[in-house]
């Protein structure tokens, strides 16, 4: 296994690249199920959770050639409609393949993701909805048994809770659905977006892509052709490298970025003390040399999302004053704190509402990654805490991250990858 060892970085310089967005690749991919065609997918990150989606695919017989950051994807070899425990234990997110290949099978075997660190993670509103569209869903052995074997039926569908990869489930399995289905309460991340657009482009017609109220007029079984395409930049690993020029007072500049889809982050930042020069595709952050404390609710897009809360929490650290971060969506997206606090950051944890007394002095020490952005946040408290910071267990990391410690280290960083003795 590997570990990072971060040395104090008094400050960084120059530009980072942002890679594909994970969150969007993985919808994108479970997507090509419902092709005929041969799928083209560009600007993939290099990130573990992409490689287990992709396996998957492969384990059901799909067809996938890497070269070096797209894939061609060919589904029409498809045979398999068992996505199995082993895989699916390593990455929750394969739970995206039960919507398409139900919808194009008419039976799929999806076995239940389990929880993760950061909470139950359940999928009753995915099961929900299928069941809806007139599919039979029978929890067996651990398995989600879904069978529709005269297709799905388009239906009104109101989500109780906003969920992404639901979202992203249902809008795939109405595709192919006979009729239209109205998705209300769906999800509007711009991950989400994209799926629909590149749908939308590809013969499935969808009403109010980017709205709480998606309506997708089905095929009724009829697979479709998708052209190539690129996928979106990756917001949150874009708003992570804000967090890092934030926390080491350094001007630093992303390319291949999205600001568009960075609104809710950038004014926090702003709030804190940081400025913007943004074009249509870099951000320039101007630190501040004395960040102010903020106030965070994290909420489903376009408000502050979950998946910044973490790097946050490591930059209040490092703001002078009290700073109050509220977690609404996971129940356990708080397990950086307790290494945070052995690093030396005063941190009080309050149900779902952490409490951060800066400006703390961190001192490096050993801490171990808990799961993917609690990871991040470790990684950014390493940059400014006195001495050295080991961070260990980063398959976490590096389940979401492309490259980012030569990133890191491309821009002044000391950080190193090495091997756990
Ligand atoms: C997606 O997870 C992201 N993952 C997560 O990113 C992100 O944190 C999350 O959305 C919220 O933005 C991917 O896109 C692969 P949800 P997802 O369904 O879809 C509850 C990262 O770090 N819920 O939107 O699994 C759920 O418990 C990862 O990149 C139900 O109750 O999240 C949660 O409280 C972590 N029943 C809330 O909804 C369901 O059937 C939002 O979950 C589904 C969800």
């Amino acid at each position: 296994m590997d570990y990072l060892k971060i040395k104090s970085t008094p400050s960084l310089s120059g530009t980072i690249k942002i890679s594909g967005a994970k969150n969007a690749s993985l919808p994108l991919i479970a997507m090509t199920i419902l092709a005929k065609n041969n799928v083209i997918i560009k600007n993939l990150p290099h990130v573990a959770d992409i490689r287990t989606l992709l396996k998957l695919l492969s384990n059901l017989g799909a067809v996938c050639e890497f070269t070096d950051d797209s894939v061609n994807v060919d589904t029409s070899t498809l045979t398999e409609t068992k996505a199995t425990y082993d895989i699916v234990k390593t990455m929750r997110a394969s739970i995206l393949v039960l919507g398409p290949i139900l919808a194009r099978f008419g039976h799929c075997e999806v076995s239940l993701p389990g929880g993760c660190a950061i909470g139950q993670r359940p999928i009753d509103l995915h099961l929900k909805a299928l069941e809806q569209m007139g599919a039979k869903i029978d929890i067996n052995a651990g398995y989600v048994q879904a069978t529709a074997p005269d297709g799905l039926k388009g239906c009104n569908i109101i989500f109780d809770k906003i969920t992404v990869t639901g979202t992203a489930n249902i809008v795939m399995a109405a595709a192919l659905a006979h009729g239209t289905t109205v998705i209300t309460n769906a999800a509007r991340e711009p991950e989400v977006v994209q799926l629909c657009e590149v749908l939308n482009a590809s013969g499935v017609k969808i009403e109010g892509i980017g709205s709480a109220i998606l309506t997708v007029h089905g095929t009724s079984g009829e697979l479709i052709n998708i052209d190539e395409f690129s996928v979106i930049p990756d917001r949150i690993e874009a708003g992570t490298y804000l967090c890092a020029a934030a926390i080491t007072k350094t001007e630093l500049t992303l390319t291949d970025a999205e600001p568009k889809h960075l609104g809710s982050v950038l004014a926090k930042l702003e709030e804190m003390g940081c400025t913007f020069t943004l074009t249509h595709d870099t951000i320039t952050l101007h630190p501040t040399q004395n960040l102010k404390p903020v106030k965070i609710v994290t909420q489903e897009y376009p408000a502050f999302p979950t998946d910044m809360q973490a790097q946050f929490l490591a930059l209040a650290t490092q703001a002078d004053g009290t700073s109050i971060i509220e977690e609404r969506l996971f129940e356990n997206r708080f397990m950086h704190v307790s290494e945070l606090q052995r690093m030396g950051a005063n941190i009080t944890l309050n149900g779902h509402t952490a409490t951060v007394s800066g400006k703390c002095k961190l001192s490096g020490t050993d801490v171990m990654a808990t799961d993917l952005r609690a990871s991040s946040a470790l990684v950014l408290a390493g940059l400014v805490a006195e001495g050295e910071t080991n961070v260990h267990r980063i398959y976490h990391l590096d389940r979401g991250y492309d490259s980012l410690e030569k990133k890191l280290q491309n821009v002044g960083a000391n950080i190193e990858r090495l091997k756990e003795k």
